[in-house]
């Protein structure tokens, strides 16, 4: 893993946009997937500012969707993605993809969504957040670390994290339909991002401890090409930053 430390979080979001704008201007960004959540906001207002036509032509798959919000509802994850990414980047809401969480298709959800990825030729840089119980899409503790896409059950602590965005915390759905470990870590490049100081914990355990279904993020270990990019608050419980900074300082010009 390669960790870039910020200073703040537009900084963080312009270093992810430059990974993104390498490969799209090497003619590698066929697909990208995207996130929800406030940590990549900053890499899709990145994104937007640079109106990269390479992005532009992109095909995007999202990483999840709850499950029985009524169609159109504001904060399903279809409307998020498309108000903060298709809209930003200028994609095509044709090619824009979002798991479906309607109740009476999710026997098979799962599978269809893996299906149209493959179709589509896999992801070639997925973007990710992290909760601050160490998920990456809805991946909560003690999934499977070679999951595919499938039905979860949120964790309470997720619900009450995203409680912001309802009227009420009941309003929170109790289930999600989620790329599992294993399909995100198909992605040929994975760019993770986290801002500010309640992500310390999670970003700390995911690139500095075991690997273990009980922090799902660690799963990245396994992949051979992550930038885990964080601002200076999200850094905080990283022992090896010292470390960190100074292979920055130091990367090849061919390392974005
Ligand atoms: C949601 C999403 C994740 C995201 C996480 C963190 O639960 N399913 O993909 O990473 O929230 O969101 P935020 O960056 O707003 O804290």
């Amino acid at each position: 893993m390669q960790v870039v430390i910020t200073t703040d979080q537009r900084a963080a979001g312009e270093y992810a946009a430059d990974i993104v704008q390498r490969r799209a201007e090497e003619g590698a960004l066929r697909v990208i997937g995207v996130a929800t959540g406030s940590s990549p906001l900053p890499v899709y207002e990145a994104l937007e500012r640079r109106a990269l036509p390479a992005v532009r032509a992109a095909r995007a798959f999202a990483l999840d969707e709850y499950v029985g919000l009524p169609p159109g509802h504001p904060e399903s994850y279809r409307s998020v993605i498309a108000r903060e990414v298709t809209d930003r980047l200028g994609l095509d809401p044709a090619r824009v993809e979002v798991p479906d969480g309607a109740v009476e298709g999710l026997r098979t959800a799962g599978a269809r969504y893996e299906e149209l990825i493959a179709a589509a030729g896999g992801v070639d840089v997925q973007i990710l957040g992290i909760g601050t119980t160490g998920h990456i899409g809805f991946n909560e503790p003690t999934s499977s670390l070679a999951s595919r896409t499938r039905v979860k059950t949120l964790t309470e602590q997720t619900r009450r994290d995203n409680a912001r965005f309802f009227d009420s915390p009941d309003d929170v759905p109790r289930h999600c339909v989620t790329q599992g470990l294993g399909t995100i870590l198909d992605a040929r490049e994975i760019v993770l991002v986290a801002i500010g100081s309640r992500k310390a914990a999670a970003v700390a355990a995911a690139v500095e401890g075991p690997v273990t279904a009980m922090c799902p993020a660690s799963v990245l270990q396994m992949h051979p090409h992550v930038t885990v990019v964080v601002d200076d608050a999200a850094a905080v419980d990283l022992r090896l930053r010292a470390y960190y900074d100074e292979v920055f300082a130091h990367r090849p010009d061919w390392q974005v």
